[in-house]
């Protein structure tokens, strides 16, 4: 069943308050209590919603969290069933050091549609809306550079691709610095990352590279409803990850996941502002008001739009 579009506002009032939460801890170099406060507001809000709504991405096992594990039920238990993905602060960094991009972020599918992710890592892509076949995680960079110059018919040299500048990712760097294409280094946030593929307002026409399996799987909720590309392959290199990934039914740990392998069927994405970005303004405090900007996404009303709420604080 569909998700109905009167939980579009309720769940914006879900991020929106984790992000004004989290952003008493900015600049107070507090990972964990900037986390924490977004955290306690999430699954706080959550549970006044009608809904069954089940952790399918959280913070962790309930023996790691004990709010908003991977496997909790949220919500006032009457109402659909829905699956529930958390990333209450994505970039905690930016938060705890005052910089831009920080986000209180959430994504909903119907039941058992959006994908149970392991917290690996994953290798990840992610393009505007291509042809079929034009763009793939496993070929050569050169090659996917090339089609994506042909199809957008734009010189190489003036392509930008964001990468999360991680020393694991030297290899992608150099490669792209000898094509002469722009590359966009991101410090953190790679939701953000691979969202600017979604509007050529972002001018970044390529997202690649290895980040929070998690994350990738709660940008491909979000780039399914702007009809991007994406695809992403976990990467299970500890003996604990790879017994975490059988015990979650996953059998093929070399599988390449296609969108739509990762969110079937209708889906919601939210993400608050908590510090500003090229997408969303961060919290703002005004006498007893606070003003927020979530980017809320409707797969199947097509409702794309980054929403201003004005909210009363202590209401
Ligand atoms: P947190 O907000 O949980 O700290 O995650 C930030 C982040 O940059 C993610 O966006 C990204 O997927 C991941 O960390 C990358 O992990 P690592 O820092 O280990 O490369």
């Amino acid at each position: 069943m569909a998700i109905d579009k009167r939980f579009i506002d309720l769940f914006i009032n879900v991020t929106s308050k984790a992000a004004y939460a989290s952003s008493f801890f900015i600049g107070k170099k507090d990972k964990i209590a900037t986390d924490q406060a977004a955290v306690n507001s999430m699954r706080s809000e959550l549970n006044k919603i009608n809904m069954t709504g089940e952790v399918v991405i959280g913070e962790g096992t309930l023996d790691e969290a004990p709010m908003l594990y991977t496997g909790e039920i949220l919500g006032t238990k009457k109402g659909p069933i829905f699956d529930i993905a958390v990333d209450p602060v994505e970039g905690t960094n930016f938060v705890a050091n005052n910089l831009p991009g920080g986000i209180a972020v959430l994504a909903i599918g119907e039941k058992g549609n959006l994908f149970n992710a392991p917290e690996t890592y994953m290798n990840k892509i992610a393009t505007g809306k291509i042809d079929k076949g034009m763009i793939d995680l496993d070929y050569p960079l050169e090659k996917n550079i090339k089609n994506l110059s042909e199809f957008k018919n734009k010189d190489i040299s003036s392509l930008n691709v964001c990468v999360l500048d991680r020393p694991r990712h030297k290899h992608i760097i150099d490669n792209l610095k000898d094509l002469e294409v722009n590359i966009k280094l991101i410090t953190d946030g790679d939701v953000l990352g691979a969202l600017y593929v979604s509007d050529p307002k972002y001018d970044v026409d390529m997202f690649l590279g290895i980040g929070g399996g998690p994350e990738g799987v709660i940008a491909a909720c979000a780039l399914d409803s702007f009809d991007c590309h994406f695809q992403g392959r976990f990467i299970f290199d500890k003996e604990k990850d790879i017994s975490e990934a059988k015990s979650m039914g996953v059998t093929d740990l070399n599988k390449k996941y296609e969108l739509k392998e990762i969110i079937k069927g209708d889906s919601l994405f939210c993400a608050t502002g908590i510090t500003n970005s090229e997408v969303l303004k961060g919290i703002v405090i005004e006498g007893n008001k606070f003003i927020s900007e979530t980017l809320i996404t409707h797969k199947n009303s097509n409702f794309k739009k980054v929403v201003k709420s004005v909210n009363l604080i202590n209401e």
